[in-house]
């Protein structure tokens, strides 16, 4: 028997592109009802006035106050969150004599430091609840490495290992904890690439934002004594 997500709340981060508009509307469709976040206010808004529940609160998600301030208007808005999707994040990657630091540090601050403050902030409210799903977007970047891709690597690590670590922590609590780890999805997180660099990373095929969305719904329609602690999703003929 899945679990039905009707009516349940959702929190999206990294909502106003990609894979997390994907979830917004997949989540949308099974009649959840959404509280939509990343920086561009229009984008959010052109989403959720397409969406049958959605409400948007706009900001850096790298600002500390905003973990805080998204759990409260979730809250203020329904009444309650059960789940939270840590999905906004960014990719730079390059030679040693091409990175630019404060790029890389910026990728940390958003990848990694957000990504925990925004877990350690509702994971806080769902144990005062005694549940809740936190997911958080990896990538199979998190789980083998490649040649000039070592900072985004070590975010995306990161997620892994704080993700497995807050699943056992959270066993038995009625807390549920995983992550989606997509290969090559189409999304703006290459629009800076070059040509070159996008053919080579799309040249075994690239999913769609949509194909991480059925997965992440499918990791939440799971039954409460089954956890999913990990999804991979790669393309068919992608050879990683
Ligand atoms: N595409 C792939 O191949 C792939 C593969 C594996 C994993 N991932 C992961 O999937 C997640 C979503 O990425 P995507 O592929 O959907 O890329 P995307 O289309 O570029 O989406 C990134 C999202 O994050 C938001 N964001 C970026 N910086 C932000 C900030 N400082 N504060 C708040 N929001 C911010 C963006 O919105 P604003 O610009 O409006 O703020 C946007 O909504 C990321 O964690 C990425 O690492 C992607």
């Amino acid at each position: 028997m899945v679990v039905d997500l009707n009516n349940k709340v959702a929190l999206i981060t990294g909502a106003s592109s990609g894979i997390g508009k994907a979830i917004a509307q997949d989540l949308d469709s099974a009649g959840m009802k959404l509280i939509l976040t990343a920086r561009s206010q229009d984008k959010l808004e052109q989403i959720a006035a397409s969406l049958n529940n959605a409400r948007v609160l706009a900001g850096g998600i790298t600002d500390a106050e905003m973990p805080q301030q998204l759990l409260e208007f979730a809250l203020e808005s329904y009444g309650k969150l059960d789940v939270v999707l840590n999905n906004a994040g960014m990719m730079t990657v390059g030679a040693i004599e091409e990175v630019n630091i404060d790029t890389i540090a910026q990728m940390v601050r958003l990848n990694v430091e957000a990504v925990y403050r925004m877990a350690y902030t509702t994971l806080k409210h769902f144990k005062k609840i005694g549940s809740g799903f936190l997911i958080n977007t990896s990538s199979i970047a998190g789980l083998k490495t490649m040649p000039t891709y070592g900072a985004y690597n070590g975010t995306k690590y990161a997620v892994e290992a704080f993700t497995d670590a807050l699943r056992m922590e959270l066993a038995g609590t009625g807390i549920k904890v995983a992550s989606v780890a997509p290969g090559t999805v189409d999304t703006g997180l290459y629009d800076s690439w070059t040509e070159e660099n996008k053919d080579y990373i799309t040249s075994g095929g690239a999913l769609l934002p949509e194909d991480i969305a059925r997965s992440v719904r499918f990791i939440l329609e799971q039954p409460d004594p089954v956890l999913i602690p990990r999804l991979l999703v790669v393309p068919t003929n992608q050879p990683v």
